[in-house]
């Protein structure tokens, strides 16, 4: 186990798509051996989601967790591994909110997600995860698993005026939600 490098925006890597995690490679020590790297890499860094190719393993596999902090006191999202992740959009309805990335650091943008999706992918062990789920869950899961088709959150930005460094716009806050 091993705290890994974040690759930063600007490595062509991050803008590359990922390829499936091979589903005869569940439960191995190869995949539980990625998997502790990305929690170690992301617990270290205060992130709340962490997407393979951030450090740089272009396989389709994204962790997050979101404890309830003062900042989004209603939130809290389990520990999830999910592998091979699709989502389904199920309203049309947009919803604006902040986002951070490890892979961008010291910013904070707005950005237009999906309220409600369904999402549906593979723990480590290949058992299937099938959820539905609204705001901020739902807004976690699409910042990650657009890291695996080489989509960074800026790239996903309409409104650059509502982009700047954490510091300015968010003054009392720790950096402790990124992904
Ligand atoms: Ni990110």
């Amino acid at each position: 186990m091993a705290v890994r490098p974040i690759l930063k925006m600007g490595t062509t890597s991050l803008m590359q798509p990922s390829v499936e995690w091979p589903s005869d490679k569940f439960a191995s020590p190869e995949l539980s051996s990625l998997l502790n790297d990305m929690r170690e890499t992301m617990v270290d860094a205060h992130g709340a989601g962490l997407a393979a190719p951030q450090i740089g393993q272009n396989v389709r596999v994204v962790i997050f967790e979101v404890l309830e902090n003062p900042r989004y006191p209603a939130v809290s999202v389990p520990f999830t591994v999910l592998i091979n992740p699709t989502i389904t959009p199920l309203s049309d309805t947009l919803e604006e909110g902040w986002e951070g990335c490890l892979s961008v650091p010291g910013l904070r943008g707005a950005v237009e997600r999906y309220d409600h999706i369904r999402y549906t992918g593979f723990d480590a062990e290949g058992n299937l995860i099938d959820r539905t789920v609204q705001g901020f869950h739902a807004r976690v899961v699409q910042h990650e698993c657009d890291h695996l088709d080489g989509v960074l959150y800026p790239m996903r930005m309409s409104d650059m005026s509502k982009f700047g460094f954490t510091e300015v716009l968010f003054p009392n806050l720790a950096p402790y939600d990124d992904h």
